[in-house]
């Protein structure tokens, strides 16, 4: 059987026959029967704007691996700063290579004393996700040199840059808003420890945080790394196309994350339960979705239409840290919420279940996090996909500047009114 699909055109009679090439067919084989002719389709939803190799994800199967390794395996054998390696080189490091990664990331986790001064420009209430997308995108301005993208030495230097000093700005960001001192990083910590005393230390030598949570925040570190053509790795993509710095490209990434349909969801989660209050009124909240007034946040992805498997990891690592921190109430209701919509018949025919934000929040919470931290807690390890992107469409061939076609549906030429005969 031929490997192909024939398009005709009825209009003309003529038709032309498409090689279907890893489940895709070219949208260019369109225009063969007509050059003026193109594929509509709002949203990429049935588009494959690129081909990769960092991710692989099968929404149908739960099925998450990144360059190959499945999703489970990574989240309990490795580290978030092995996974970032494996995501940017392709394979998992080696013992020297992993030493000096990590040596690498370190000493670059300072920021200039300027960056300081700019954050606090911030409005004592700046959420710290918008500081995050600024000040990333002002790091451009100390890095002129990461303009020349075409050398692979400096592209390193800038990936190692954002990689190191995402925890820091993401850490300043939150002291900023809290109205404490920043506290600069602490290079005998690991990763996340890092970041967790760049968060809460007060005057002590050295702040130790609780290693069962740092490991927590590690996990779901790894699991929100990557995850192939979502909204914020689509703006990185399209604005990376133009050649642009990759801090100017990382802020327009972080900026697509900011909203609740993306990385705002975990935020809006624990918002949504906390609204719900009890179990007992979760049917009442229940009705109100399926009449169309609201939705279950945490719930449904374009992608998974089965189980997100980042959501089942982090449902056990939720349990882990509650062990640490005491229960958080919420969970209860976020439990009963699962288990009434995993039967009910709206979200089963749609294929609604939930997503990797359903209870990452509720870990957000019980380490310590405010809830405007949240999308920020997701942009962090999220660089590292963003930049294995970066990195692979530079490398692309096939690849040139973005830009889309329009259907035009507006009206067609009319004359200018002068403003004083328009009515
Ligand atoms: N609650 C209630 N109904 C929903 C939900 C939900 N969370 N999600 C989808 N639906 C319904 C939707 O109303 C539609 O029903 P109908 O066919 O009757 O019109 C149907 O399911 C299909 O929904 P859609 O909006 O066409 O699906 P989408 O692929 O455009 O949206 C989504 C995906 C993630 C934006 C959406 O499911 C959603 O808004 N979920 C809540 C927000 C959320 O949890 N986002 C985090 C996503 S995972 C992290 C990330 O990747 O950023």
């Amino acid at each position: 059987m031929a490997e192909t699909v024939t398009i005709i055109d009825n209009r003309a009679g003529t038709s032309v026959e498409v090689p279907i090439e890893n489940g895709t067919i070219s949208a260019s084989a369109i225009r063969q029967l007509d050059p003026s002719l193109f594929v509509y389709d709002p949203a990429y939803l049935s588009t494959a704007a690129c081909s990769s190799t960092i991710t692989y994800l099968d929404g149908d199967e739960g099925i998450l691996r990144y360059r190959g390794y499945p999703i489970e395996q990574l989240a309990e054998e490795s580290t978030f700063l092995e996974v970032a390696y494996l995501l940017l080189h392709g394979d998992l490091p080696t013992g020297d290579e992993l030493t000096e990664w990590r040596r690498d990331v370190t000493y670059h986790t300072f920021v200039h004393e300027k960056v300081k001064e700019f954050m606090k420009g911030f409005h004592f209430d700046a959420h710290p996700m918008g500081m995050l997308v600024s000040t990333v995108a002002a790091l451009s301005t100390f890095y002129p040199d990461a303009k020349d993208i075409d050398d692979p030495a400096n592209r390193q230097r800038q990936i190692t840059r954002l990689i190191a000093k995402m925890p820091t700005l993401a850490a300043f960001a939150h002291r900023y808003s809290a109205g404490q001192p920043f506290v600069y990083p602490d290079n005998s910590l690991d990763y996340c420890s890092n970041f967790l005393s760049m968060m809460w230390k007060i005057a002590e030598p050295r702040f130790d945080a609780n290693p069962t949570l740092a490991r927590a925040l590690d996990v779901l570190f790894i699991l929100h790394a990557d995850h192939e053509q979502n909204c914020s790795t689509t703006a990185m993509r399209v604005v990376a196309s133009s050649r642009a710095d990759p801090y100017s490209s990382v802020a327009a990434a972080s900026a697509a994350l900011y909203g609740p349909l993306h990385g705002g969801a975990n935020e809006a989660v624990v918002r949504m339960l906390g609204r719900i209050g009890s179990p007992s009124e979760i049917p009442a909240f229940i009705g109100g979705v399926k009449d169309g007034n609201e939705r279950l946040m945490g719930f449904g992805h374009r992608v998974y239409k089965s189980y997100d498997p980042r959501a089942a990891i982090i449902k056990r690592t939720a349990h882990e840290v509650f062990e640490i921190t005491g229960p958080n109430p919420l969970l209860d209701i976020a439990l009963e919420l699962e288990k009434i919509a995993l039967e009910d018949e709206y979200f089963v025919s749609r294929k609604l279940y939930p997503n990797v934000d359903f209870y990452s929040g509720l870990i957000y919470q019980a380490i310590g996090f405010p809830m405007d931290m949240f999308p920020v807690l997701f942009a962090i390890p999220r660089t590292a996909g963003w930049l294995a992107h970066w990195v692979e469409l530079l490398a692309d061939p096939e690849q040139k500047i973005s830009r889309p076609r329009q259907r035009y549906d507006g009206v067609g030429e009319r004359k200018y009114v002068p403003i004083a005969d328009r009515s």
